[in-house]
């Protein structure tokens, strides 16, 4: 038996039916939905909780458990860590946030909305004239103007780039016009306040006299508290430079603009990993880990034409960064455009030497197999969202089905991440069908994650479980009893085949494994 791989190409997508998808079938609920929701915050239902977890697991498993061989073949060394969310506030001093982690923003003082600036686009006529409007539009994350041009030409039914229209960034728009432009939300212009700087952390306040003394952050990643224990780990786990520290967990940024579903949230879970290793070994540390970074995504299941790198620009690397390359994936919202998915980062020594300088504590390294050299480590980054991976799963794995008599969509999750990994039937409720399937359940659900559904026709229960993206169903039927076999019936291409009994545990050990 085999599964499809053909995947529908993003652009084919409809966001509104994957997130409609989710919350009917319990992966994504908006948070406190019962009192209107909090934008930027969501829950995760317990389809959604199992394939988030599938995820971290993964990524666990092949980052700390299993971590891949180094280029000269020797297995190479990395261990795990679940630091505290709250840590002294002077760590956020000496990393740059409380200093530089900002994005500028801008008010539109008529509909009360709140945009990136460098989210926001313009349309400019040649001949607009020192009195014309400038019209302003939302674009993707990280757009490029000859992205945004392209969405701009096909959601304003104008031809762009033209020799007329063209447009521009608004960070790229002196101030003194912003008078002239009408914002995305509204139909005046000069509504748009200058662009401000906004620091993107969460305060609260440690203990209960909540002074400005006792202001603290919620951490906007969790690299930071890597780099506070790479001391610790240094001097309790026998690690030698070349050596990573892994950490999974939740992070907060006060997102100016959190949008498109859990694409860009306030809060969310992140799978960092920091390398450390010599300096003069970093470039070739950078190059290593990128490709083995995409070779994981590609694991998922990703189609690889939804995939791509991109190299930051001089310009938009972060304060802490020498160089850095993003994976993008072709999301329905940005198609055909890519946006970021991870980020694999130079860090070069500016966080260990930051805290050294802030603590007063020693990061250096002596380094034994090169003469004892003094230095501090320099780091290469790779850093996901895992509920970033989240919704890259779900957008991949949605597939429309209107050729189907149930269901009118699936998602097509490699088994590996399913939530449910099979679905177990008996085709009618009598002559001893309910039995023999309540016994392969017993079995079956010792070992995966499986569910016994004997409610209406067999045709709807596929469906739900095809909405679920459950691999596979085993149905017992009529000659169960005589023949030791049920029928599977696969997800994908909806093909069926007779399956001995004794059998099925070690087919889902196989298409799971895979
Ligand atoms: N330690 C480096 C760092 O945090 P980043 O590019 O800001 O780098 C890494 O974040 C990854 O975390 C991103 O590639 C993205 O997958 C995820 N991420 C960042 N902000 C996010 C947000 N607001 N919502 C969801 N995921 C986010």
């Amino acid at each position: 038996m085999t599964t499809e791989t053909v995947s529908i190409p993003p652009a084919q997508k409809n966001m509104e039916d994957i997130v409609a998808l989710c919350k009917r079938r319990g992966f994504v609920y908006p948070a406190s939905e019962i009192y209107g929701g909090i934008n930027g915050f969501w829950d995760y239902g317990p389809l959604g909780t199992a394939l988030k977890n599938n995820i971290r697991d993964w990524w666990w498993k092949c980052t700390v458990e299993c971590p891949p061989l180094g280029p000269d073949g020797e297995p190479l060394s990395i261990v795990g860590l679940d630091s505290s969310i709250i840590q002294n506030p002077k760590a956020w001093v000496a990393s740059g946030h409380v200093g530089g982690f900002n994005d500028p923003m801008v008010d539109c003082t008529e509909s009360k909305k709140r945009y990136r600036a460098d989210h926001l686009y313009v349309l400019r006529h040649k001949d607009e004239g020192p009195a014309g409007h400038m019209y302003a539009y939302i674009g993707g994350d990280k757009d490029s103007e000859a992205n945004a041009a392209k969405k701009l030409s096909k959601q304003y039914k104008v031809d762009l780039p033209s020799p007329d229209l063209h447009v521009t960034s608004l960070v790229q728009i002196s101030t003194d016009e912003f008078h002239r432009i009408v914002g995305p939300d509204t139909k005046k212009a000069g509504t748009l306040t200058e662009p401000r700087e906004f620091n993107l952390m969460f305060e609260t306040y440690v203990g209960a006299t909540a002074t400005d003394d006792d202001k603290a952050y919620l951490r906007p990643e969790t690299a930071q508290g890597i780099f506070l224990n790479y001391k610790n780990v240094l001097d309790t786990m026998r690690v030698k430079v070349p050596f990573g520290i892994a950490q999974i967990g939740k992070s907060f940024r006060n997102e100016v603009t959190p949008r498109n579903f859990i694409f860009r949230s306030r809060e969310f879970e992140q799978m960092e990993m920091e390398w450390f290793c010599a300096p003069g070994e970093a470039p070739q540390w950078y190059e290593f880990w990128k490709e083995e970074r995409m070779k994981w995504w590609l694991s998922l299941g990703i189609d690889p034409a939804n995939l791509r790198f991109r190299d930051h620009d001089a310009d938009e690397l972060a304060h802490y960064s020498k160089m850095c390359v993003d994976v993008e994936y072709m999301y329905p919202f940005t198609a055909p455009g890519f946006g970021e998915l991870e980020g694999v980062a130079h860090r070069g020594c500016f966080d260990l030497t930051q805290h050294q300088e802030h603590s007063g504590q020693k990061m250096e390294y002596v380094d034994q197999a090169r003469n004892n050299d003094r230095y501090v480590p320099n780091v290469i980054e790779p850093a996901s969202g895992l509920t970033r991976a989240v919704i890259v799963m779900l957008c991949e794995a949605y597939t429309p089905t209107p050729e189907r008599s149930g269901a009118k969509e699936m998602l097509k999750l490699k088994p590996k991440f399913a939530p449910i990994k099979a679905g177990i039937f008996p085709l009618v409720n009598k002559e001893g069908m309910p039995g023999i399937a309540q016994e392969l359940y017993m079995d079956l659900r010792q070992k995966f994650t499986c569910q016994y559904d004997a409610k209406q026709s067999i045709g709807k229960r596929y469906a739900r479980m095809d909405e679920a993206g459950t691999p596979f169903c085993f149905t017992v039927d009529g000659d169960t009893a005589t023949d030791q076999a049920v029928t599977v019936r696969d997800r994908d291409t909806a093909q069926q085949h007779r399956l001995a009994l004794d059998q099925v545990e070690t087919f889902l050990e196989q298409m799971i494994g895979e």
